[in-house]
C-alpha cells in the first residue's frame, strides 16, 4: 500500500505531539506510534519541566546551570535560544490543557533538581509526563487534520538511494521522501510518502539491562538516520539516572525523581552513612554524572547491590501530598518512605546525543526534522541538566513546525519510490535467535560501556557487538520483518555509535568517564 501526506510523524510523545498540533493547520498530518499513542517516555516523567517563571530566578541563571552541568560541551547560543523560548512554549501546553500544580497563592509550585540554583521545575505531583502526555493525545484524538495510526512501527527512511542512486554521508545532499512503515497488524511493509518527515522517537534506554525507559526506547530513529546517512553526533553521552527503585527483575525501573532530593530527601549507604559530600559540595543535589558516579563507586566500595535515600526527617504528610504515585508505589513493595529507607541504583535514563540538527530542529538530510530527545540540538553538552528535556522538545516542536510550515508548499512528493521487496523472506524459525542477541547487547552495554568505561571494555564491547551485528543481518536479509527483530538491528546500530564515539573521546567529560583517560581535556564550548 502507499500513502501520501504533508507531514509524516513518527513517535507520539511530547515532542511529535506537539509538532502535529502545530503543523496541522498547514497541510494533512499522518502520525505513526509503534504502540499506543500513548506509550512514550513523556508519559514516565516525574519531575517536570524546567522554565524561568518568577524572581529572583532569571534567564542567566538557569542558562549558567545548563552551561555548568553540560561539562563545557554545550552550544551556549543554543542554551540561550531554549531557555529563553521555553516559558512562552509552557503557556502554550497549558493552553492545550496540561495543568501544573500551584500553590495556595496561586503561583507555581515550583520544584529543585539536581545543578538548579534555583526552584524553577514546574510539575503535576509526580505524574508531570503522564499529565502532558494525555492532555496532547486527547488534543490530537480529536483533530480533523491529523490521522493516527498505532501499532504502526517506521522501519528505514525513503532517500535518493531507493531510486537507485548513490548516498553518502559525506556528500550532504541526501533527500528525505518519506519512510517504510510496517504496519504490525498485518505484518505488510508500506510506503509512506511525504513532503516533510519528523523523526520523534525518542531514546535508547533499552541498550542497557536497568534503564527508566519503556520499552520503547530503541533508538529506532536515530538507527534509522545513520542508515540513510544523516549524520549522528555525541552519543557517548549516555545518562545514568542516580535513584531508580532497587527491585530486581521489574522492567522498566521505576524512577524515584530527583525532586525528592530537592525536597531534602539524603543519599547514604545501606549502614546508614552519607556519602555525597565526598565527591560535590551540593551532596545529593549536584549534577547527575557525579552522584551516578558516586554511587557506583559507593556500591563497589561496599559490594552492596543498592545504596538508600532516606526521607524519613521530612514532614510525612507534605511528602505524601507531593510524591503520591513513588508513596504508593514504595508501599506496594511494603517501604513506607516516610519511615523507611528507599533502596536505590542509577539506571540509563537519556541519550543526550542523537541526530545532529540544527536551530529549527532540521536534519542534515534535507526534508528531515527530528526534535525531542532522538536529536542532538546541542542543548544538553556532555551532561543534560534534570528537567530540561521536555523544554527542549517544545521549544524545538515549536522551531520545526514554523520552519518546515514555511516550505511546505515548494515541496513535491517524490511518486516514482519502489514498494518494500519481500520476496523470498520467511517467518524466522526461531524467536530465541532474537530474544538471545537482544539480551546480550544489552549485558555488553551494561558491563563494558556503563557509567565508568576503559579502553579495553570498549574494545571487547565492540568486538563482541560485531559477531552479533553479522548475525543479526543475516537473519533481517532473510527474514519478513517484526518489530523485535527490526528493534534489536536498531539497537545493535546504536550500541555501535555510542562504543564508537567513546573510543574515540580520549577524555573524561561528563557523562562520559573512562579510567584510562580519567582528566579532562580541553575542548571547551562551541
Ligand atoms: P518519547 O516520549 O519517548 O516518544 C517517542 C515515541 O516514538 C513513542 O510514541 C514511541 O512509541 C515512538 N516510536 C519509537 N520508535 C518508533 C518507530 N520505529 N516507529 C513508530 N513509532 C516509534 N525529562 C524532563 O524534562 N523532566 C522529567 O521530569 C523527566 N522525567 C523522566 C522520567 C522517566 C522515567 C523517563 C524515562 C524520562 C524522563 N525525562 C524527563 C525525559 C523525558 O521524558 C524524555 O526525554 C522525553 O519525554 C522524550 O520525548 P520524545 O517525544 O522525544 O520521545
Ligand atoms: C526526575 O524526575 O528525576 C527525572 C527528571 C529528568 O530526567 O529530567
Amino acid at each position: 500500500m502507499i500513502k501520501e501526506t504533508d507531514f509524516l510523524v513518527i513517535g507520539s510523545g511530547i515532542a511529535g505531539l506537539s509538532f502535529a498540533l502545530k503543523v496541522a493547520e498547514f497541510g494533512k498530518v499522518i502520525i505513526v506510534s509503534k504502540t499506543n499513542l500513548e506509550e512514550s517516555n513523556t508519559k514516565y516523567a516525574q519531575g517536570g519541566i524546567a522554565a524561568v517563571t518568577y524572581k529572583p530566578d532569571n534567564f542567566e541563571k538557569h542558562i549558567k546551570d545548563t552551561l555548568i552541568a553540560g561539562d563545557g560541551f554545550c552550544n551556549k547560543e543554543i542554551v540561550e535560544m531554549v531557555i529563553k523560548e521555553a516559558p512562552k512554549q509552557i503557556e502554550q501546553l497549558i493552553n492545550w490543557g496540561v495543568s501544573f500544580d500551584q500553590n495556595k497563592l496561586g503561583k507555581y509550585d515550583l520544584g529543585k533538581e539536581g545543578g538548579h540554583s534555583e526552584n524553577r521545575v514546574l510539575h503535576h505531583k509526580d505524574n508531570t509526563g503522564e499529565e502532558i502526555q494525555l492532555s496532547l493525545v486527547e488534543k490530537i484524538r480529536n483533530h480533523k487534520n491529523i490521522e493516527i495510526l498505532e501499532n504502526h512501527f517506521a522501519v528505514d527512511l525513503i532517500t535518493q538511494h531507493h531510486l537507485g542512486k548513490l548516498v553518502k554521508r559525506s556528500h550532504n545532499n541526501t533527500e528525505c521522501y518519506g519512510a517504510y512503515i510496517l504496519d504490525l497488524n498485518t505484518d505488510k511493509v508500506d510506503t509512506f510518502l511525504s513532503k516533510i518527515t519528523l523523526i520523534a522517537t525518542g531514546g535508547t534506554g533499552n541498550l542497557y539491562e536497568t534503564t527508566t525507559n519503556p520499552k520503547i526506547a530503541t533508538g529506532d530513529g536515530i538507527a534509522m538516520v545513520y542508515r540513510a546517512k544523516g549524520i549522528i553526533e555525541n552519543m557517548e553521552f549516555i545518562q545514568f539516572h542516580p535513584t531508580s527503585l532497587y527491585n530486581p527483575g521489574e522492567k522498566p525501573s521505576f524512577l524515584i525523581t530527583e525532586a525528592l532530593r530537592g525536597f531534602g530527601a539524603i543519599l547514604k549507604t545501606t549502614s546508614g552513612e552519607e556519602f555525597m559530600h565526598k565527591y560535590d559540595e551540593r551532596k545529593s543535589l549536584a549534577p547527575r554524572d557525579i552522584v551516578a558516579r558516586a554511587i557506583d563507586n559507593e556500591m563497589k566500595i561496599t559490594g552492596d547491590d543498592h545504596v538508600i535515600l532516606d526521607c524519613s526527617h521530612l514532614d510525612s504528610n507534605d511528602l505524601k501530598e507531593h510524591f503520591p504515585n513513588i508513596y504508593e508505589k514504595c508501599l506496594s513493595l511494603n517501604i513506607d518512605i516516610t519511615k523507611d529507607p528507599i533502596p536505590v541504583i542509577p539506571a540509563a535514563h537519556y541519550t543526550c546525543g542523537g541526530i545532529k540538527v540544527d536551530e529549527n530542529g532540521a536534519s542534515t538530510i534535507n526534508y528531515l526534522y527530528a526534535i525531542g530527545e532522538a536529536s542532538s540540538t546541542g542543548l544538553h553538552g556532555a551532561n543534560r541538566l534534570a528537567s530540561n528535556s521536555l523544554s527542549e522538545a517544545i521549544v524545538y516542536a515549536n522551531r520545526a513546525a514554523k520552519d518546515s510550515a514555511k516550505r511546505i508548499n515548494q515541496i513535491k512528493i517524490h511518486t516514482e519510490i519502489p514498494e518494500w521487496d519481500s520476496q523470498g523472506t520467511t517467518y524466522p524459525e526461531e524467536m530465541i535467535m532474537i530474544t538471545q542477541n537482544y539480551k546480550e547487547v544489552q549485558q555488553i552495554m551494561s558491563n563494558y560501556v556503563g557509567i565508568v568505561r576503559s579502553n579495553l571494555r570498549l574494545e571487547r564491547a565492540l568486538k563482541r557487538l560485531e559477531i552479533i551485528y553479522k548475525e543479526t543481518e543475516e537473519l533481517y536479509e532473510k527474514s519478513i520483518l517484526s518489530q523485535k527483530l527490526c528493534e534489536l538491528r536498531n539497537l545493535i546500530n546504536v550500541g555501535y555509535l555510542i562504543i564508537k564515539m567513546a573510543k574515540d573521546l580520549h577524555e573524561s567529560r561528563g557523562l562520559h568517564y573512562t579510567i584510562d583517560y580519567p582528566k579532562k581535556g580541553t575542548i571547551s564550548e562551541f
